[in-house]
């Protein structure tokens, strides 16, 4: 049964995380090392209401002085973390994203957090069409902005077509660098999955 107060809700306020999902990210970077010494620039997808560039930030912070993070969501954010600024912005609407990375110096990413979701509406199927969609309308910052080198996080749901748009990453990214994980902090009966390029 679905308990919005569960064991990682009470973790987050314990933490100071804005939300449960600083818990996902924390999961996958124990098992990936994703965020390594050599990450200084960071975009976020979809960042509201911002438990993962805390969690990023706090991490970043150990390794180097001049990271630098810059999420967007349609919704507003409000938080203060250092070194991160954050947008109202619908990341579909690329001319706009383009002038915000430009104005904060960003040609080139060196992560990419993303963990932008539809509204779902819990129907497999639709859930898992809506998340393609919209993870389609940002391919182009993965495609044109990420180093190549650089490194990504990105919540997909599973569902019909969600073997094609991997083998389309994978095509894209090399096969061998794309992965698939599931954080034991996503709720059992959710449907989300993370695919990370390594
Ligand atoms: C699960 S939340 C992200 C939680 C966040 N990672 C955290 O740790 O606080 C998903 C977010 O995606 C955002 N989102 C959905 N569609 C978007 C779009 N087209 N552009 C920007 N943000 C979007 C939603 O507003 C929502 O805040």
């Amino acid at each position: 049964m679905y308990n919005p107060y569960d064991h990682y809700f009470q973790k987050a306020k314990e933490q100071g995380y804005k939300a449960r999902s600083a818990f996902k990210l924390e999961e996958i970077q124990e098992k990936f090392h994703l965020l390594d010494k050599n990450i200084k620039t960071v975009v976020d997808i979809g960042c509201a209401p911002g438990s993962w560039m805390q969690y990023t930030s706090n991490l970043l912070q150990k390794r180097r002085k001049d990271y630098q993070i810059v999420g967007f969501d349609i919704k507003d954010v409000e938080i203060s973390i250092p070194n991160t600024k954050t947008y109202r912005q619908d990341v579909t609407d690329h001319e706009a994203m383009k002038k915000l990375l430009d104005e904060n110096k960003i040609q080139k990413i060196d992560f990419i957090q993303s963990d932008m979701a539809p509204n779902t509406i819990g129907t497999k199927e639709i859930d898992a069409m809506r998340s393609f969609a919209l993870l389609e309308e940002t391919l182009r910052i993965y495609e044109t902005m990420l180093k190549p080198e650089g490194k990504f996080v990105t919540k997909l749901f599973m569902g019909p077509g969600f073997d094609e748009y991997l083998m389309r990453l994978k095509k894209h990214f090399g096969g061998k660098n794309i992965k698939t994980f599931k954080p034991q902090s996503c709720r059992k009966e959710s449907k989300e999955i993370y695919v990370i390029k390594i």
